[in-house]
């Protein structure tokens, strides 16, 4: 009810897409909580490249933008593979496309990094800042104010700001100084969302409040636990419900079925078990796996084979659905007009694991090109899509984990109601 209620009020709050930046500085929450490897290079630049239309509108209207955001989870201050330093010239090429080797990293559209989120320095540099320009400020996670919501800190960073947007989504379900808190300091015209954030919400509020039926939801991921608020809200929702992954196992056992060595939450029987009644009062499908591929053990050259799921041999466990699973699957999802997809459907990272959650990956993209709306979310399921090169092929790729999660458990976002409000 509330979350309609959100949307309802979306319409009457600040429109990023109307307002004009011109001269303004704009301060825009953003979430470059990226993966890095070991040589700091990024693995994954999902969540920046989403921002980039949001900077770009900025400083196309003449305006400058002051990016902060949280890294890692850094203990006690500073921390050298925290720092946001390691992901300008990133944010450079994203932003100069075309840009060549040759001209060096400062030229078109300039980046400039300040070492501290707030203080003298970081300050001044905000204040010189002219229209055009991006200045990223340094991980706002080395102060221990940014976590704890922190008003006298939050006040501070909006004074570098004339304008405040947010369009961390990854983050919003955090009730943090620069993701929720800073909202008060800024008047109702001068506070807005982002194009990722609006994105986000527009999609999962399709979903959630006017999802056309059949509406399947794809639930995959080790835990039962993780996963059990998501599915509850989804019983009220959802036609259908498909549980792949680990999670999967739980349900089996608890049903009575043998898992070998599978994964398995022995505390959790008991919910399944509810779970599955809840289901069957509220009319809802909920599908398991009828066969897996087993594995005598954890490891990419181990030995496998496809079984049923509820009869899996002592030593062995279910990594990946079966064939027969990604039939029925498959057919399910071709018939639906309505997808969330939230966890893998195995361990798709091992070559020998991968089958399962690359036809269910496909059967999406499939179904969508037939007009369904889709809806991929939580970093595993998006990084299945990226790896089997689907991202482009689903109607919407979330950049929330945790955030996505609790949106669809039905949450509040403290970021979404700090400005909503
Ligand atoms: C994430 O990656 O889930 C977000 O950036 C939030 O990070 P956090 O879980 O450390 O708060
Ligand atoms: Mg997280």
């Amino acid at each position: 009810m509330f979350l309609r209620f959100l949307f309802f009020k979306n319409h009457t709050m600040t429109n990023f897409s109307k307002h004009n930046f011109k001269g303004e500085k704009a301060l825009v929450r953003v979430d470059f909580n990226v993966p890095l490897d070991e040589n700091f290079h990024i693995t994954d630049d999902n969540r920046m490249t989403a921002t980039i239309p949001t900077i770009k509108k900025i400083l196309g209207d003449g305006g400058s933008v002051i990016l902060m955001s949280h890294f890692g989870r850094p203990k006690s201050g500073p921390e050298n593979k925290f720092s946001l330093k390691h992901l300008v010239k990133h944010l450079h090429g994203l932003l100069n496309p075309t840009n060549t080797e040759a001209e060096g990293d400062f030229a078109g559209t300039k980046v400039f990094f300040a070492d501290d989120c707030i203080g003298e320095q970081a300050t001044s540099q905000a204040a010189d800042l002219k229209p055009g320009e991006v200045l990223l400020l340094e991980n706002l996670r080395f102060y221990k104010e940014e976590e704890k919501g922190d008003e006298a800190f939050a006040e501070k960073l909006s004074k570098l700001g004339d304008v405040y947007v947010n369009d961390a989504f990854g983050t919003a379900h955090r009730a943090h100084a620069s993701t929720a808190v800073i909202a008060k300091y800024f008047d109702a015209g001068k506070k807005m969302f982002g194009l990722v954030m609006e994105g986000e919400v527009k999609s999962a509020e399709k979903v959630l409040h006017q999802a056309e039926k059949p509406f399947c939801a794809i639930i995959g991921g080790a835990k039962v636990s993780d996963k059990i608020l998501i599915i509850e809200n989804l019983l009220e929702r959802a036609t259908d419900i498909i549980i792949g992954g680990g999670m999967a196992y739980t349900f089996i056992k608890a049903k009575g079925g043998k898992i070998g060595n599978s994964l398995c939450e022995d505390d959790r029987l008991d919910t399944a078990l509810d779970i599955l009644e809840k289901a069957k009062q509220k009319n809802v499908s909920i599908h398991l796996p009828e066969t897996s591929i087993i594995a005598d053990k954890f490891a990419a050259e181990a030995n496998t084979r496809d079984c049923p799921s509820d009869q899996v041999p002592d030593g062995w466990m279910g990594l990946d659905i079966g064939e027969k699973a990604v039939g029925i699957f498959s057919e399910i999802i071709g018939k639906s007009k309505t997808i969330l997809w939230n966890g893998p459907m195995g361990v798709f990272e091992m070559e020998k694991f991968e089958n399962g959650t690359k036809k269910i990956a496909l059967a999406v993209a499939e179904s969508t090109s037939n007009g369904a709306f889709s809806l991929v979310g939580g970093g595993d399921s998006v990084a299945a899509v990226n790896k089997f090169d689907l991202a482009e092929k689903v109607s919407y790729v979330s950049t929330g984990g945790g955030a996505m999660l609790e949106y669809f458990e039905g949450k509040v976002l403290p970021g979404i109601a700090a400005i909503s409000e």
